[in-house]
């Protein structure tokens, strides 16, 4: 597969504001992007985007507040962002808490979300839709590849969207759409999310808190700007269908899922 080049190309990333998600605006940015729309919830979503427009130059960010969980906010976050660039070819999936005390508005958010924002992406730039392609990177988690007693539902959301993005990233879909899909999994990294996970764990275990936080505590951490680093070699040289771990500061590297037929219990 041919490498992606970013320069020149208009981005849209959910959960934008904060954390992972503003390192991946910062380092697009870095790397030749056009224009970039960060679609939050966030109250001073504003305020990121002049201080991205201050650092990258005028032009190269806007804000849309729009809450994923909607089906209509989200749709309309992404004719926006077509209306305002005059394009779009790279999706970032990248909205999500971990929050499995309100579990059915944390499969919203990590689940539905991702699948609505993969579709609306197909729509936008498919091939089959008169498109050019382009690429969607799906925000899984070190977590969508084991287990953890902390967290159990959302390690179940983050496995869904690495069985999702493998999907939408086979031989039919590409063929289809001409759009690739490649899956980040992030490991412990410094945002809100991880410290005021333990707050938000399974209600009626009061001691999953602090199994959670302990947990999380024995991974590896890292800065937000290294898996933004690594979300560069995946939206350049990630072959479609690809699964990727960034975790504890060091580069980013390729997972092989292996065949369930080779898992067979001995
Ligand atoms: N931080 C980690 O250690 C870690 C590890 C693995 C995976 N991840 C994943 O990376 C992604 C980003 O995590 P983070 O740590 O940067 O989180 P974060 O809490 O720092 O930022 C999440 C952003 O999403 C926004 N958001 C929340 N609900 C939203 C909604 N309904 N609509 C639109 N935006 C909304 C928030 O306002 C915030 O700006 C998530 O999918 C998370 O599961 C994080």
């Amino acid at each position: 597969m041919a490498a992606f080049d970013i320069k020149g190309k208009i981005a849209l990333v959910t959960g934008g504001a904060n954390g992972i998600g503003l390192a991946y605006v910062n380092e697009l940015l870095k790397h030749g992007l056009k224009g970039i729309s960060i679609v939050d919830i966030s109250s001073h979503g504003d305020e990121v985007a002049a201080e991205i427009n201050k650092k990258h130059g005028d032009g190269t960010a806007i804000f849309i507040k729009a809450s994923v969980i909607s089906k209509q906010e989200l749709s309309d976050a992404f004719d926006k962002t077509v209306a305002h660039f005059k394009g779009l070819d790279i999706v970032i999936n990248n909205a999500g808490i971990m929050f499995d005390a309100d579990w059915e508005k944390q499969i919203a958010l990590n689940c539905n979300a991702v699948v609505e924002g993969s579709l609306l992406a197909i729509k936008h730039f498919g091939k089959n839709n008169g498109g050019k392609g382009g690429v969607v990177a799906n925000i899984a988690s070190i977590l969508g590849l084991q287990k953890l007693s902390g967290c159990p539902i959302y390690v179940g959301t983050k496995h869904f969207v690495v069985g999702l993005t493998r999907s939408l990233g086979s031989e039919f879909f590409w063929n289809e759409t001409g759009v690739k899909f490649v899956t980040m999994c992030p490991g412990v990294t410094d945002t809100p999310l991880i410290s005021e996970a333990g707050r938000f764990a399974l209600q009626g275990y009061p001691k999953l808190g602090e199994v959670l936080a302990n947990e999380l505590g024995a991974l590896p951490p890292q800065s937000p700007t290294n898996v933004a680093e690594g979300m560069i070699t995946l939206i350049t040289k990630g072959e479609n269908g690809s699964v990727w771990v960034s975790e504890g500061g060091q580069p980013v590297y390729e997972v092989a899922i292996p065949d369930r037929t080779t898992l067979r219990k001995q």
